[in-house]
């Protein structure tokens, strides 16, 4: 196949982007690149240093500051990367419900998208590589020789949600994660600057009822411009 130098992986929280991106970009040898964990990133350094999240220019001159560096895994506890925030690892804090209650509200800042978009545009700047978020067909990577929609309902990823939860021990109810999943689709595809949509040349993946591996395979498909069977 005629390999992409860029592969860009958006959709709504809980669709599976992270789980199938790393799949994906093992699978090609690429570099892997969740943007959502540097918007986390900024969102808990604003929790440690109690600003508050709707506080623009305090939040702007913290993501300018702020080193974050996400590579491959260091530890083996089940990490698909690593994520330090000024050299400390984050990778677990950035995961926390304090972090998924603000984030939304951090990454709607335009000035703090403007920094980050800049860092991701670095990265991707070297090639083959794997890029998932919200914006990354549309705003960040619009010549991005491949791009998908990833997509399932806010019940399949409430239900997601709460078993990855409890693989960690932690325990959730459904009714409470589908509550914060359908907040954060609202925040993230209202928002006046780079709102969570499907970009017009992306291909949309469905995933309810898929499994990891199925889902894996349609995206591969589009990837490899195989045709998809309906
Ligand atoms: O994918 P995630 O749940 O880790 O993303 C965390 C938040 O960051 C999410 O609420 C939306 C935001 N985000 C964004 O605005 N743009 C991106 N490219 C990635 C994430």
């Amino acid at each position: 196949m005629a390999t992409p130098r860029t592969v860009a992986i958006d959709g709504p929280a809980g669709a599976g982007k992270s789980t199938i991106g790393a799949l994906v970009a093992e699978r090609l040898g690429y570099t892997f690149l969740d943007t959502g964990a540097m918007y986390r990133a900024v969102a808990l350094a604003a929790l440690r240093r109690g600003i508050d999240p709707d506080d623009g220019p305090r939040l702007t001159e913290l993501a300018r500051q702020l080193r974050i560096a996400i590579g491959p895994p260091t530890v083996r506890d089940g990490r698909a990367y690593t994520v330090l925030l000024d050299g400390a690892d984050v990778t677990w804090d950035i995961r926390s419900p304090e972090v998924d209650r603000i984030v939304s509200q951090a990454a709607r800042v335009p000035f703090v998208r403007d920094v980050m978009v800049e860092q991701q545009r670095a990265i991707a700047d070297r090639g083959r590589i794997v890029m998932v978020g919200r914006d990354i067909g549309t705003v960040v990577l619009p010549n991005a020789e491949r791009k998908v929609f990833l997509t399932a309902s806010a019940a399949e990823r409430a239900r997601r949600r709460e078993e990855e939860l409890a693989a960690r021990g932690e325990k959730r109810t459904r009714q409470d994660l589908l509550a914060e999943i359908l907040r954060r689709d609202e925040l993230d595809s209202k928002r006046t600057v780079a709102p969570l949509r499907a970009a017009d040349d992306a291909i949309v993946v469905e995933t309810d009822g898929l499994s990891v591996r199925e889902a894996l395979d349609r995206v591969l498909q589009v990837i490899e411009r195989r045709p998809i069977p309906s």
